[in-house]
């Protein structure tokens, strides 16, 4: 049995250490905005190399957050990829913007550029590239396409902490960018968390006023705010993971060139496309096949957990059809959703159960 994920052997290596940072955290008896989150921000602020790090009680809170701060409310447009995570688009939809979709790559799965610019209208305030499966979008040319048209940048990097582009990593390239500690992550707490990396001071302070009621001093709001802080248990175990994170997402490289070198020859399977400039922090080892219902049926027969991130595109979720967009808008998106599969891939997979998937996947193809 080769499940998807497997915490127990993730807390193996780190179990000490985090029962370490509990103790440290029961015996201070402070549990919400203390010192564990300060430090956390000023590593993880740190880590990123650039601007302010504002913790929140998850990712979705973070983007919704950041979009409000950078005064994107109702009826703005903000432009954001069809195959991304429900909550990039939940998060806008929170703010009372709408969500305006535009097509991806169909061989990197990031959002296309050229779709992006097809999509502005008068109202487009933001674009949400998403970093998906632990790879940076092309920064430049949405950078670039965004100066031109006026509207700001937030970064989707939920699932791309320590991902780089041209030398530089995600999250600092947009006005705003949000993370998740989501457990799964790479960069994964012991339940909900979330970060916001902001570059301008003014827009920190707004991001730290809106996740603790609006507050500016104890009792006194500015603006309606949320409920969305990082916890201090929360935190005290990140700053022990992001002591790891580069080398488990090294580790995550050596799993994925291993399932690439393995699985590259069989036809009728494409794998991860690594785009020019950027190091992939393999978030999600993700194949691409005509028979992936079936491939995922045969691999669960022989124990061989998988998943599919995603199986719906969002523009034909039932709950954004008041959109109004139809099957057909977003050909790239929707073919992908139809073929890729994520396979088992974590820090703490051995060597023995990749085997068992990779021989698995090629008997499936007889290759
Ligand atoms: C791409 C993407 N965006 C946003 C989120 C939201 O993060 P969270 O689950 O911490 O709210 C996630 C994670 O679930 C995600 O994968």
């Amino acid at each position: 049995m080769i499940p998807f994920f497997d915490f127990k052997s993730e807390l193996k290596e780190i179990r000490p250490q985090l029962e370490q940072a509990f103790a440290r955290v029961f015996d201070r008896g402070y549990f919400i905005l203390g010192p564990e989150l300060d430090e956390f921000e000023q590593k993880f602020a740190s880590y990123i190399g650039s601007g302010y790090a504002i913790g929140t009680a998850n990712g979705t809170d973070a983007i919704e957050i950041a979009l409000r701060a950078c005064g994107i409310g109702q009826g703005d447009e903000v432009i954001t990829a069809p195959n991304t995570a429900v909550p990039t688009v939940s998060a806008i939809t929170a703010t009372g913007a709408v969500p305006v979709f535009a097509d991806i790559k169909a061989d990197t799965y990031l959002i296309d550029p050229k779709s992006i610019e097809q999509s502005i209208t008068a109202k487009t305030k933001a674009i949400i590239p998403v970093h998906l499966y632990g790879q940076c979008s092309d920064m430049d040319t949405i950078n670039a396409i965004a100066a031109e048209n006026n509207i700001i940048v937030i970064e989707d990097c939920a699932q791309a902490h320590g991902a780089m582009y041209k030398g530089k990593k995600a999250g600092s390239f947009g006005a705003v960018s949000a993370f998740s500690f989501y457990p799964t992550k790479n960069l994964g707490g012991y339940g909900d968390g979330g970060m916001i990396i902001a570059n301008n001071h003014k827009i920190a302070q707004i991001c730290r006023q809106l996740r603790n009621y609006g507050f500016v001093d104890r009792y006194k709001t500015v603006r309606n705010g949320l409920n969305s802080r990082l916890d201090e248990i929360q935190c005290a175990f990140l700053i022990v993971k992001l002591d790891y994170l580069d080398k488990y997402n090294e580790k995550r490289n050596e799993l994925a060139e291993y399932y690439t070198e393995r699985l590259s020859d069989i036809s009728g399977l494409e794998l991860p496309k690594i785009a020019d400039e950027r190091s992939h922090v393999f978030h999600l080892y993700v194949i691409s096949t005509d028979k992936r219902d079936n491939l995922q049926d045969y691999l669960a027969q022989l124990g061989v957990g998988t998943l599919i991130h995603y199986p719906i595109p969002i523009h034909l979720q039932q709950a954004y059809g008041y959109l109004g967009y139809k099957k057909g808008q977003f050909p790239n998106a929707e073919k992908s959703c139809s073929r890729i599969l994520s396979l088992p891939l974590y820090p703490s997979l051995a060597r023995s159960s990749q085997d068992i998937v990779i021989e698995s996947i090629r008997k499936f193809f007889n290759a």
